[in-house]
């Protein structure tokens, strides 16, 4: 079954609402000190993926094994967040966007305060994470593409939505109606198909412990 395609999206302009408004960061305790204080490096792993491809059970597993080694974490989920800060947002194009945007802008606060976090969202597009590694920065953003084949997704239908977008019940869903592009710009590929959740935590690992770890 082919991904619908998606048409090159526009990000919107911001609303200008700043003006008289003075931001103030320099009197502020900075990121160094914090990260100081929790002797780690703080980092936003974005894993990007279909629902159902194992996105939140890998953030979990990967939260506990971080904790175990000294590291204080934050999870960010879709279902989560959009039950709360993003409950008016739906899943159009510019609704995903938003949501994607709020999202790395919450995830900025957390890097400034020293805390790694955990970011499970679809993103479905190119668009979407380029917005998210723009907003957070390359070299705080380390992107993990949770892959199972959309077919394997679909029986696995943890939550009952496949099915239901298939009778039309859901529209927009991601990878029925509405696109899901191949992430080109990936640190690490875990295909939750093929790897336990272990050896998929080990991989994750691997590639993350290098740069979170306190350098005095
Ligand atoms: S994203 O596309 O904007 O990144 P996000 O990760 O926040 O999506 O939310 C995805 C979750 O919302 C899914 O795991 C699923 O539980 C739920 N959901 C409800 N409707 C849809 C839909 N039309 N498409 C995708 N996910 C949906």
């Amino acid at each position: 079954m082919q991904t619908p395609t998606t048409t090159h999206f526009t990000i919107p302009e911001m609303p200008s609402t700043s003006e008289n408004i003075f931001p103030v960061y320099h009197e502020i305790l900075g990121r160094t000190e914090k990260e100081t204080l929790l002797k780690q490096r703080s980092k936003v792993i974005w894993l990007t993926g279909l629902s159902g491809a194992g996105k939140t059970t890998l953030a979990k597993h990967l939260e506990v094994a971080l904790f175990s080694r000294g590291f204080c974490t934050q999870v960010l989920d879709g279902d989560n967040i959009r039950s709360g800060i993003n409950s008016n947002l739906g899943f159009s194009e510019a609704d995903r966007f938003e949501n994607i945007r709020r999202i790395a802008e919450v995830s900025k606060l957390f890097v400034n305060c020293g805390v790694i976090t955990i970011n499970c969202f679809i993103s479905p597009t190119e668009d979407i994470r380029d917005l998210a590694r723009r907003l957070i920065g390359q070299d705080d953003f380390i992107e993990v593409y949770v892959n199972a084949p959309l077919q394997v997704c679909e029986d696995r239908d943890t939550k009952g939505l496949y099915s239901r977008a298939r009778r039309g019940e859901i529209k927009e869903f991601t990878g029925i109606s509405s696109p899901f592009e191949t992430p080109e710009n990936i640190d690490i590929e875990i295909r939750t198909d093929l790897l336990s959740i272990e050896e998929s935590v080990r991989q994750m690992l691997d590639l993350i412990l290098p740069r979170i770890e306190f350098r005095g």
